[in-house]
């Protein structure tokens, strides 16, 4: 008996680590529970940040005050494993996933969790990819949530560049 349960966890210790070398991009909404007053953004993102870094995912973050959007990518066991952990976390619900994709190269790779908000400047942007004057990721298909997480990136990057390039000057 003893044997054949060992036998056992070690397969399931293989199992676990199968797929180690596969990367996973996985993208989900998810809305912001405000009933719980003990939600603190800065909270999570630490968390993610540190976690992430010792798993090896990487990823970005957009929140606005409903909403989270987030893109994670990393070894399929991790991310699945990660997965678990969002949808038993009461900071927010209505996981829905967007998009779960096996890449050859990760899109993140610079950030263990690349934080965005949505500001009023990008107004612009939400009336062109969302369903309508409100940022609303449920009303959005899955190319225009994508579309949007790659322009507020490539934005935000374009002002942080600036930012530095003003702060040099
Ligand atoms: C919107 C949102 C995003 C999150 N992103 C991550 C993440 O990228 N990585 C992570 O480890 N935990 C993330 N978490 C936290 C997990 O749900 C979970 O609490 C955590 O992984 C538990 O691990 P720990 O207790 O070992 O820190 C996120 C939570 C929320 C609400």
């Amino acid at each position: 008996m003893e044997l054949e349960l060992a036998g056992l966890s070690e397969e399931d210790n293989l199992n676990m680590h199968d797929g180690e070398r596969i990367i996973l991009r996985l993208t989900y909404i998810s809305r912001y529970n405000t009933s719980n007053a003990n939600i603190e953004v800065a909270r999570i993102l630490e968390q993610a940040q540190r976690n992430n870094e010792r798993k090896g995912i990487t990823g970005v973050l957009v929140i606005n005050e409903n909403y989270f959007l987030q893109s994670i990518e990393g070894a399929r066991p991790i991310i699945n494993e990660l997965l678990r952990e969002l949808v038993k976390d009461d900071r927010h619900f209505s996981l829905q996933v967007i998009e779960c994709r096996e890449v050859e190269q990760r899109r993140w790779n610079k950030w263990s969790m690349k934080y965005l908000t949505l500001g009023d400047q990008d107004i612009e942007y939400v009336l062109k990819f969302s369903a309508g004057t409100d940022f609303n990721p449920y009303l959005m298909s899955t190319s225009q949530i994508m579309m949007f997480i790659d322009t507020l990136s490539e934005l935000q990057g374009q002002r942080e560049k600036y930012a530095f390039e003003m702060k040099k000057s």
